[in-house]
């Protein structure tokens, strides 16, 4: 079983990435392979809603985010993480989800997932529930821990320093494998996910 951990930060290896690998450290643990996935800090351009992804399923714009819904067809759990901009998660990480949902939607369903943030002091709440509706729509189990999924800092040694944040990290981690394998069992002995129903409507019509 593998999980993929997205860091949305512009900074490699910065305070986002530094609460992602208490979540690989966990999981890893478990045995649950993990791939920490950069985004990047080039320019990433926008979804331009031509909709071209719901013929070919991939998105017109040919870079890290059709990469990663290749990774996504066989991953079976994933953490996106984010620093807080101005109480929302990054631009970055919005447009990269946005883009990878649309085009790639149905290789997310039913694979458990978890938002955590970084912040230096306020937003995190903010932020958190705006990554949360990805999973939501998409028939995504959210994992939860035992406290907010965040960490606090400005460099990745202030987030060394936290340690409630990193063991809330550290939950996450072993929640989300102890929901990989009750998963994993459910499929050996017949259970398979539902097939959900399709209604789409434009608002009342
Ligand atoms: C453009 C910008 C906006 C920010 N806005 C906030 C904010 O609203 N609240 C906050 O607590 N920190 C804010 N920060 C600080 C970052 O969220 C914080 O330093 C974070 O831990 C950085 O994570 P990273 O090292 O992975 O990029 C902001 C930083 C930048 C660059």
């Amino acid at each position: 079983m593998k999980v993929l951990l997205v860091n949305g930060s512009s900074r490699n290896n910065g305070c986002t990435n530094e609460a992602l690998k208490e979540v690989a450290r966990a999981l890893s643990e478990e045995g649950i392979e993990t791939e920490m996935v950069f985004i990047g800090n080039e320019a990433l351009p926008d979804c331009i809603a031509c909709r071209k992804c719901r013929e070919t399923g991939r998105c017109v714009f040919n870079d890290a985010v059709n990469e990663f819904v290749e990774k996504a067809k066989s991953a079976d759990g994933f953490v996106f993480g984010s620093p807080v901009y101005y109480a929302h998660p990054s631009g970055r990480l919005l447009t990269f989800m946005d883009r990878a949902f649309y085009s790639g939607g149905k290789h997310f369903a039913f694979k458990p997932a978890a938002a955590v943030l970084s912040a230096r002091r306020a937003g995190t709440t903010a932020s958190f529930d705006v990554i949360n509706k990805y999973f939501t729509i998409c028939s995504m189990p959210v994992v939860s821990s035992t406290y907010w999924n965040h960490v606090y800092g400005t460099q990745p040694g202030e987030v060394a320093e936290d340690k409630e944040g990193l063991m809330t990290m550290y939950n996450i981690g072993k929640n989300m494998a102890w929901m990989l394998k009750c998963i994993e069992l459910g499929k050996a002995n017949g259970l398979e996910h539902p097939e959900n129903e399709k209604v789409l409507t434009n608002f009342t019509r």
